[in-house]
């Protein structure tokens, strides 16, 4: 926490949060605060139950290349945030704080620690995705160095495709193949962002078993990927398949690819007994936005993502990517 911040939340006798790492026995109560805070700013009926059918906490927590962090308020769990490194890109969130001690510095001591960790990566773009229309959000993230871009539409589509051309799935293979594919999706990344690198988001979904990782065979190799999040202990949601990120292989054929990567991405859904599937569009790409809507994609939330130093990073337009940043 900067010393700005302690001294307009903090008198002499006030409490300051302590942040640190988060610790496994606050998991439940995390992930607790993060139903109750979203579900008290969006207005749901029954806070405490808000996202019950999925898992922001403990799968992150787990994760090795996500940085977890929790706050106290005289010894009591009051909040987290998360921080996840995607090689040259990280983002941040869910940052949650418990209602009833909100507008007390507790978010801004966790940004604090959170934008430590990304000095220390050295990651070279950061961003979130956050309320496009909550002055608080953005004045917050601002005070941080993040600065509001373009809309990200997290889009939905009912998923009814039995198969697709050209794809395998990262469960199947070998571990040898496993580790071709992580170069693979490495090489493709890098095409699009140098560093982009979505091995740890790969080796966690799989590890886990939050989900699968579809990918498109290509004229050389692995042409598009997508890591793919379902079940109750995912980021997914019921009954839902979502695409956490997807990637193709920049070039002459990025546009057909990106076509057959989202067909195997509703193979996946229809496979796995999902009849949704979601996938998020940042606007600034505007190509891979077009085609989702083309194919009836319908937004279920619109949000912005929040920029450091206003930087594009990858959103611009020719970029095939999914990913919201949440
Ligand atoms: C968003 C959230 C994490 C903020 O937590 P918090 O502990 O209340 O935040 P803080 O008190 O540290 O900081 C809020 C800052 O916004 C400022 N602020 C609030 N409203 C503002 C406005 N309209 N204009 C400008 N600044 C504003 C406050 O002054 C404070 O800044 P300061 O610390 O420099 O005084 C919390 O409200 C929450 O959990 N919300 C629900 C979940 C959520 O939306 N998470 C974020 C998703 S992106």
């Amino acid at each position: 926490m900067s010393d700005r911040d302690a001294s307009e939340h903090t008198g002499p006798n006030a409490s300051r949060p302590v942040v640190g790492k988060l610790d496994k026995n606050d998991l439940p109560e995390a992930a607790r605060i993060v139903r109750l805070a979203f579900g008290t700013f969006i207005g749901a009926p029954d806070p405490e139950t808000f996202w019950a059918d999925r898992d922001y906490v403990y799968g992150r927590q787990r994760a090795a290349h996500v940085a977890s962090f929790g706050a106290t308020l005289d010894g009591k769990f009051v909040g987290s945030n998360f921080a996840t490194n995607w090689g040259s890109v990280g983002f941040l969130g869910p940052l949650t704080v418990r209602p009833d001690v909100q507008g007390q510095g507790i978010a801004g001591a966790l940004l604090a620690k959170t934008m430590e960790q990304f000095e220390t990566w050295g990651t070279r773009h950061v961003g979130l995705f956050t309320f496009s229309d909550s002055a608080k959000h953005i004045a917050l993230y601002q005070k941080y160095g993040f600065y509001a871009r373009f809309l990200t539409a997290i889009m939905s589509a009912k998923a009814v495709r039995q198969t697709a051309a050209g794809w395998l799935r990262f469960s199947e293979l070998s571990q040898v193949q496993r580790e071709e594919a992580l170069q693979s999706c490495r090489d493709v990344a890098e095409t699009i962002y140098p560093g982009l690198d979505l091995s740890g988001e790969i080796s966690a979904t799989h590890s886990q078993g939050l989900g699968d990782i579809a990918l498109v065979e290509g004229a050389r190799g692995i042409a598009a990927f997508a890591v793919c999040h379902y079940g109750p202990r995912s980021e997914a949601g019921a009954d839902t398949c979502f695409v956490k990120f997807g990637a193709v292989r920049d070039g002459g054929s990025a546009e057909r690819d990106y076509l057959r990567l989202l067909d195997a991405c509703e193979a996946m859904a229809v496979a796995a007994g999902m009849s949704n599937l979601l996938a998020g569009a940042n606007m600034a790409r505007h190509e891979a936005y077009q085609h989702l809507v083309a194919r009836e994609f319908r937004s279920e939330i619109l949000g912005v993502t929040m920029h450091r130093q206003n930087d594009p990073g990858y959103c611009r337009p020719g970029a095939y990517i999914i990913d919201d940043w949440r």
